[in-house]
């Protein structure tokens, strides 16, 4: 099959099959970055609502520039991979000041920008400014890998580059944003990595995956990326209707975003010792004081802390990793020690309308869905 015959067969399948889907009809630099950047780890599906939901509140960069990263984080509350949006708002203030709004008009520039790969940048410099630049992402690899017999593995740098170079040689004359669209979505829609409908393909006798019954290995993935296990224990200061959050950032996951006074451990315990755990942890942490028991706090004065509730243990997956959370509710007895306790734990205590707007993880924001609000 000639490059031509290909580019040609995709296209026709696409203007037949294509979604209609509202970044595909507009050439605003700033909403095809915008859809790009969400639908780099999220399905169509999932990414929809929140597209709408950034042009609803940020219908232009400056819009978007003159937010908080705490609103914007909200808003992408999620979708996970949050230094994708904790980059495109500084990239978004980055073009308003320092490039008078004026978002770059090619591949080079654009790629320059804070946050924007390969991938980004050949998307919004071919959607946005008709650049012939091939676009490269997981969809187009599994294609190209599958129709060709490209067995390189694309994790590794030179399988990378010979998929780039294919990839650009396919990419026709006329036609290439239509084209970059179409690759992905026959990827997202026909192609897709388990049991494809190679009978009913438009490619169906010119495909060596097809022909050599080779669809679920291709493409090749060797690196395999580690899942790492944690293990945390929340508590969660009660005092009334507020609860003690805290801002995360260090490097790490969830920077940006809201949870509670945390004390990673290297595993889980089940709940029967949870209390020596906790008892040895506080200790450290704050002095001393114990969980049921009438001790001395902070020098002089003495309070005691009601335990109201420890959860189970709750799984949540994250791309890699892996975390076991346990949660302990813990009732402030006066306000004495309120303040104490925030400037202890650097953390703050807020009104639960005030905890509804700050950006928190989802594994936060459903703890306290299901048991406060
Ligand atoms: N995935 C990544 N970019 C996409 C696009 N422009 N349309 C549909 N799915 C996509």
């Amino acid at each position: 099959m000639k490059n031509t015959e290909f580019a040609h067969k995709l296209i026709n399948w696409y203007k037949i099959k294509k979604r209609d889907l509202p970044w595909r009809h507009t050439q605003d630099p700033y909403r095809i970055w915008l859809s790009e950047i969400i639908l780099q780890q999220t399905r169509v599906a999932q990414g929809l609502p929140y597209y709408m939901k950034f042009i609803e509140n940020y219908p232009t960069i400056q819009d978007l520039a003159k937010a908080s990263e705490a609103e914007v984080l909200r808003l992408w509350q999620g979708l996970g991979y949050y230094s994708r949006a904790r980059n495109m708002h500084f990239t978004a203030q980055f073009v308003t000041h320092q490039l008078s709004g004026i978002f770059p008009n090619n591949y080079l520039e654009i790629k320059k920008l804070k946050g924007i790969g390969d991938y980004t940048a050949s998307a919004i410099s071919s959607f946005a400014f008709g650049e012939r630049k091939a676009v490269l992402d997981g969809n187009v690899f599994r294609v190209l890998s599958r129709v060709f017999g490209i067995t390189d593995d694309i994790s590794s740098t030179t399988g990378k580059k010979k998929f780039a170079q294919i990839a650009q040689d396919l990419l026709p004359k006329d036609e290439s944003p239509t084209y970059n669209q179409a690759i992905m979505e026959f990827g997202a829609l026909h192609c897709i990595p388990k049991n494809p409908d190679c009978n009913n393909c438009t490619f169906s006798g010119n495909c060596y995956a097809e022909t050599h019954k080779q669809q679920a290995e291709l493409p090749i993935k060797i690196k395999k990326v580690k899942t790492k296990t944690r293990h945390f224990l929340y508590i969660i200061f009660q005092y009334k209707n507020q609860l003690m959050l805290k801002e995360r950032t260090e490097k790490d996951i969830w920077k940006g975003l809201y949870d509670f006074p945390l004390y990673e451990q290297n595993s889980t315990q089940n709940i029967a010792i949870l209390q020596t755990i906790y008892e040895e942890t506080i200790k450290q942490e704050l002095s001393h004081f114990m969980i049921g028991k009438k001790i001395q706090v902070f020098s002089n004065q003495e309070f005691r802390f009601e335990v109201k509730k420890i959860s189970g243990i709750v799984k949540h997956l994250l791309s890699h990793q892996k975390i076991y959370a346990q949660f302990l509710v813990l009732d402030i007895p006066n306000q004495t020690i309120f303040q104490k306790l925030e400037t202890k734990l650097s953390a703050q205590f807020y009104p639960f309308e005030t905890i509804e707007n700050l950006p928190k993880p989802i594994l936060i924001a459903d703890y306290l869905k299901k048991h406060f609000f």
